[in-house]
């Protein structure tokens, strides 16, 4: 790994064994063009021999140039207006109405590490050996304002991590009115644009659709990156596969508005950007201060999707995810939400609690109606004063007792939330969010507190400090259950109302690492009404996410398939819930509920006290069989092998480190009369090792398992009764637990 810079040619290029990424600074126009970003290239003094510059029609920068049109150079940080016409990465606004800059080359730094990105989350490393980081440092010099664009390449990682950072060096404000986290012109159009998408209870559902010319993207305006759109997208090549081919991710670690956008010009270069949401945004940028985006990960691999989501594991799972949770094996839970909803008293949460106890089960969540009088959604949001007529003993009472009987407490927050019945709304309605004058529209019955206050943010900390620090707590959920409207805050002037929406998620940002702060040992899962607010940046905060509201298993297959395009699985939180489901009514094997719950952090969200025995002898051997192969589903490679949202069927497997173990989990939506040969071809395994399938007789080589795969039909030979005897159902599925033969 390295990044290696040519003083004469001013050329920059940062490779590692797999990835190659070069920019040069421009001659004379002195802004940063890209050169080359993909597989690795072999490294060479300069890359001046590789230049792609066409004659054509166009406005150039200099009287009598024909070289000199940024339309059609290849940028990494493009503006507006000095003859490129496609949407910039960045317009400032000077003080006499101006949106023309033109930041020009002045220094750089190299240096190993990453720096962190103050208040904002960031990937980073535990030695600076990991990682090496360009800084390109350009300079306006009517608006004395310096733009640091900063790249930072993984040793073993194949990312490349950018920001950018603008700041004042003068004595007039100006306007910050879009500045994007990374821009890139690709030099050609012959993608696949993917994403994923969705709303409510389906979230991350996979999208694809050819690159085209003209401006496709993503985004968000809701305050939160959303149900909509997940803050990530990636182009891959029409015959890349998960398997094979040339893929290039972008992921944005933040959780507010975003943009990611590709245009595609006349001439197919596709300029692709990601970063907070121009619209909406206005920063007021005074004398002295500075103005840092967020960062944008990227991913290149030229082996096919499945290679792309297990860099994004990897870094996520270690080097974004945080605090001593980031490693340790997760907890098998029961939440009480559609085992109760607001309808239980301690007596009713000790009984789940003690036959939890029974079936293996670690830790008891607390959900939503534990305070003020909330026996409804309608009520007490930011009043975090324990509900005594339902919980005598308060938090500290029945946290205490839940940990008597053996379990680990975990508790349910809405932190930036209140309701109008609230002591918080009648004493501070100003730190509501509302624009003066203007209807206050309403969501679940609550409205927003105004997170770019720090005294909203210290009032709230209190509350919750005083519940945590007052009982045993294990475990936070941290929901969010609407959407921003009238964004205004009452406490900004005019000129600063395009700031609200991100200083909000500064806000959000700055909770959470208060509460890290004082309780290290608490683990935090995040939820926004199931997944909008599934990104990286809260995983810097919280190592998992609660992905759907649905918990129904067949529509779980969708969500977490197009989830684990990023997330790893030690992020994606997923239950088993009764039946009928309570989203969509559906009856699925309990078998099958938990097959696919494995997949993510596994735990119960139905009232266990409902169970029969012999369910609850079941649950028990499910809870018993996660805790021993935990380590595998949380850190294990994992593979996506068919893909639900082609099929009938779904399957998926994690492989461990060494290859030596694997679990592939099997699942047909509806059962299929007298079907066709079927086998699932696995992926990841050691060719040469030779592998036991519990339940099956004989043992197979890993290429027997990758190439052949493992045969679903079931062998009659000796007993064709058997044919008719056959359980036949909808939801069906199977785990294959595979084992090296020593
Ligand atoms: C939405 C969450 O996604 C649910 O799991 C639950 O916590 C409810 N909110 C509680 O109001």
């Amino acid at each position: 790994m390295g990044i290696k810079f040519n003083k004469s040619t001013r050329e920059f290029h940062l490779y590692n064994d797999n990835i190659s990424y070069i920019v040069r600074i421009i001659a004379g126009i002195e802004q940063v063009e890209n050169v080359y970003y993909g597989k690795r290239l072999t490294h060479r003094e300069s890359f001046k021999h590789i230049m792609e510059r066409e004659l054509r029609p166009s406005c150039n920068m200099f009287e009598g140039s024909h070289t000199t049109s940024l339309e059609h150079i290849k940028q990494d940080y493009p503006c507006y207006g000095t003859t490129d016409y496609r949407y910039p990465a960045h317009t400032i606004i000077s003080k006499n109405g101006s949106r023309i800059s033109n930041y020009r080359y002045l220094e750089h730094k190299i240096y190993g590490g990453k720096n962190k990105l103050k208040g904002l989350p960031a990937t980073y490393v535990e030695n600076n050996s990991e990682a090496e980081t360009l800084e390109i440092i350009l300079f306006d010099e009517l608006l004395n304002s310096k733009l640091i664009l900063s790249y930072t390449i993984y040793k073993d990682i194949d990312a490349i991590c950018r920001n950018t950072k603008i700041t004042n060096e003068g004595l007039n404000e100006f306007y910050i009115d879009n500045a994007m986290s990374m821009s890139i012109d690709l030099p050609d159009s012959n993608f696949e644009f993917i994403h994923t998408s969705g709303a409510w209870a389906r979230e991350c559902h996979l999208k694809s659709r050819k690159l085209t010319e003209g401006i496709q993207g993503i985004h968000s305006l809701r305050g939160a990156s959303s149900h909509i759109h997940n803050p990530f997208m990636l182009l891959k090549r029409p015959d890349t596969t998960e398997e094979k081919g040339e893929v290039y991710g972008f992921s944005l670690v933040y959780s507010g508005n975003f943009l990611g956008q590709i245009e595609v010009d006349s001439y197919g270069v596709s300029r692709v950007m990601m970063g907070i949401n121009p619209y909406e945004f206005k920063w007021k940028l005074d004398s002295k201060e500075e103005f840092q985006t967020p960062e944008c990960v990227m991913v290149y691999t030229d082996n096919g999707l499945n290679a792309m989501s297990q860099t994004y594991h990897k870094l996520y799972r270690t080097r974004l995810a945080r605090g001593i949770w980031r490693d340790k094996e997760r907890p098998v839970l029961v939440n009480n939400w559609e085992a109760t909803y607001f309808d239980f008293d301690e007596e009713k949460i000790l009984s789940i609690v003690r036959t939890a106890k029974d079936l293996g089960i670690e830790l008891f969540v607390l959900d939503d109606g534990w305070f003020g009088r909330r026996n409804d959604d309608t009520s007490s949001l930011g009043d975090w004063f324990v509900n005594k007529e339902k919980l005598p003993n308060g938090i500290a009472g029945l946290s205490k007792k839940v940990e008597e009987i053996g379990l680990k407490f975990g508790l349910w927050f809405e932190p930036e939330m209140v309701c109008k019945d609230t002591k918080l709304f009648k004493e501070h309605p100003e730190w509501a969010i509302q624009t003066p004058n203007r209807n206050m529209s309403h969501g679940r019955n609550q409205l927003i507190l105004d997170f770019s206050r720090d005294e909203v943010i210290e009032y709230v900390f209190n509350l919750m400090d005083d519940i945590i620090g007052n009982s045993k707590i294990s475990y936070i959920k941290w929901d969010m259950n609407r959407y921003i409207t009238e964004p205004y805050s009452l406490a900004l002037g005019a000129d600063r109302q395009g700031e609200v929406f991100h200083r909000y998620i500064l806000g959000v940002y700055k909770l959470a690492e208060k509460i890290i702060a004082k309780y290290p040992n608490i683990l935090i899962e995040s939820c926004a009404g199931g997944g909008a607010r599934f990104d990286p940046g809260m995983l810097y905060y919280a190592p998992q996410t609660w992905a759907s509201d649905d918990t129904d298993a067949i529509e779980r297959l969708k969500i977490q398939y197009g989830t684990s395009m990023i997330y790893p699985l030690s992020a994606i939180g997923s239950h088993v819930s009764a039946v009928p489901n309570h989203q969509v009514g559906r009856f699925t094997p309990l078998n099958t509920r938990a097959n696919v719950a494995y997949f993510g952090t596994f735990g119960y969200e139905l009232n266990l006290n409902t169970l029969s025995d012999e369910e609850k002898e079941i649950v028990k051997e499910q809870v018993e069989f996660f805790k021993k192969n935990k380590s595998l589903f949380q850190k294990g490679d994992f593979y996506r092998i068919l893909n639900p949202f082609e099929r009938n069927e779904t399957s998926w497997m994690v492989v461990s480190e060494d290859k030596s173990r694997a679990i592939v989990g099997y699942y047909q939506a509806l059962c299929i009369p007298n079907e066709k040969y079927n086998r699932i071809k696995l992926q990841g395994l050691d060719s040469n090792k030779l592998y036991s399938i519990e339940g099956r007789e004989g043992n197979y080589y890993g290429d027997e398992l990758m190439n052949l795969g493992i045969i679903l039909s079931k062998d009659y030979t000796d007993n064709s009764n058997e044919y008719w005897s056959r359980k036949r159902e909808d939801f069906m599925s199977q785990l294959f637990l595979l084992n090296e033969c020593k």
